[in-house]
């Protein structure tokens, strides 16, 4: 396997008894996900997704990146939450977080729908100007504000560039399959429709349409990330604890949530892995920040947080643990020349890599963090390919599942989202919410 845990920086903060003393809830925790007789079992398609996905549409997903990719420029991935982020990730993790810079035969990708704000959405539509563009609306319940708002502007954007037959043949809608007004919309007006299984949420849905038909349109191998997350299933569906490095990383994070560590900060010495922490935020918070309990999903990226968060996680209150995403290949090497000036002083460096130095950087925080009262757990992940990533997908999906169940939640609902939603909808004065308008609106006059 291409993902390890390792657990040696814990021996402080945990002794093997407390894993023994959790294996059965382990147990119990899984025969509830394999049985598919837990709380919010209606939603465990993701499981098996790795094999049983729809071939004929995964084939449908690459003849229309190939499309794109021939007659694009931009292209243009309307989402939020599930519905944008691990194809983000994935994206930033494969190629690089400076992809849309980089020399390239494939269309710049950008993300829209994300957020409700118009200078976000103006600098988007100007960059798009004079520009080949295609795009990729994704919304599983197809009535998401925000992304439906831009879906508007760049529904009418691409009616004007290339009338209403020309744009058909531009826009991609990724939503349900059969219900809901983005299939409904699709359906009228003759768009190329993807599919959000009924049985997977929007946070496990990167392995679907939902990410699989921007990561395509990049350029990366769908194939080996499907095969990676097979032989994830295959390696994490063993029950043993001790055989299991995914069930021993959800055992760990709640023993450590146990003793008081409530907030689980992921960290990586890797900038394209900074769009992974988003996704794994979202996986983690809305799986199991339920019932006012959950442990806090935070993530910094070293060594340029430890120029800013690093005084705290060292030193502040001690509710943290990490766990460190550590990577044994880079995508590009460089090394140090020798500087006959050595005006910086840094030839003591002479002939060393900086993917070396990074290790020391490691190496020396580890090991001070854990000095300073921070329970350390490193994930090592063998590099930055398709497989890897669809073997770590997999595995943060599913000991999600399990640590959830062993935190006595249902991982697969938010019913807490809804809340901000109903207050927006009531004072934007949206038919059906009149009663809440007026109540609400005298609150925000105090
Ligand atoms: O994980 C989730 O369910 C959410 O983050 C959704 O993905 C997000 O709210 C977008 O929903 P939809 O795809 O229905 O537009």
């Amino acid at each position: 396997m291409s993902v390890k845990l390792d657990a040696q920086h814990l021996s402080g903060f945990m002794n093997s008894g407390e894993l023994l003393a959790i294996e059965p809830q382990v147990k119990q925790a899984h025969e509830l996900l394999h049985s598919k007789s837990g709380p919010g079992s209606e939603f465990l398609g993701w499981l098996d997704l790795p094999q049983e996905y729809d071939k004929d549409e995964f084939s449908r997903i690459q003849k229309a990146a190939a499309k794109i990719r021939s007659d694009s420029q931009v292209f243009v991935v309307i989402g939020i939450g599930g519905s944008y982020l691990g194809a983000r990730a994935a994206i930033e993790f494969l190629k690089s977080p400076y992809y849309n810079s980089m020399k390239k035969d494939t269309p710049d990708i950008y993300f829209a729908g994300n957020s409700i704000s118009s200078s976000a959405l103006a600098e988007l539509l100007s960059i798009c100007e004079g520009k080949e563009v295609s795009i990729n609306m994704i919304s599983k319940s197809g009535t998401t504000t925000e992304p439906a708002i831009a879906f508007r502007v760049f529904r009418e954007l691409l009616e004007k560039k290339y009338g209403k037959e020309g744009a058909r043949e531009r826009i991609y809608c990724t939503t349900d399959r059969a219900r809901g007004t983005l299939k409904q919309l699709a359906d009228t007006e003759g768009y190329e429709t993807f599919v959000v299984p009924d049985d997977v949420g929007g946070r496990y849905s990167v392995l679907t349409a939902v990410g699989l038909l921007p990561i395509a349109v990049s350029g990366a191998d769908l194939n080996q990330l499907m095969q990676g997350a097979l032989q994830a299933r295959e390696e994490y569906c063993n029950p043993n604890l001790k055989e299991n490095d995914c069930y021993q990383y959800a055992a760990i994070r709640n023993l450590l949530y146990r003793k008081g560590k409530t907030t689980e900060v992921l960290a990586s010495y890797e900038p394209s892995f900074t769009m992974m922490c988003e996704w794994w935020k979202q996986l983690y918070g809305e799986s199991e920040g339920k019932d006012q309990k959950g442990l806090f999903p935070a993530s910094v990226i070293f060594s340029t947080d430890l120029h800013s968060m690093g005084q705290y996680i060292q030193d502040g209150r001690r509710f943290l643990f990490e766990t460190v995403v550590l990577f044994e290949r880079v995508k590009q090497e460089i090394v140090l020349q020798k500087d006959p000036q050595d005006v910086d002083g840094l030839n003591f460096l002479q002939g060393k890599s900086m993917a070396y130095i990074n290790e020391k950087a490691f190496e020396g925080t580890v090991l001070a963090h854990v000095d300073g009262g921070v329970p350390n757990l490193v994930l090592r992940v063998s590099d930055f390919s398709e497989k890897s990533l669809g073997q770590l997908i997999y595995f943060f999906e599913k000991a999600c599942a399990i640590s959830g169940y062993l935190l006595g939640v249902n991982p697969f609902d938010q019913p807490g989202v809804e809340s901000y939603k109903k207050n927006m909808f009531a004072l934007l004065g949206k038919p059906g919410y009149e009663a809440e308008k007026a109540a609400l609106e005298a609150r925000l006059r105090h």
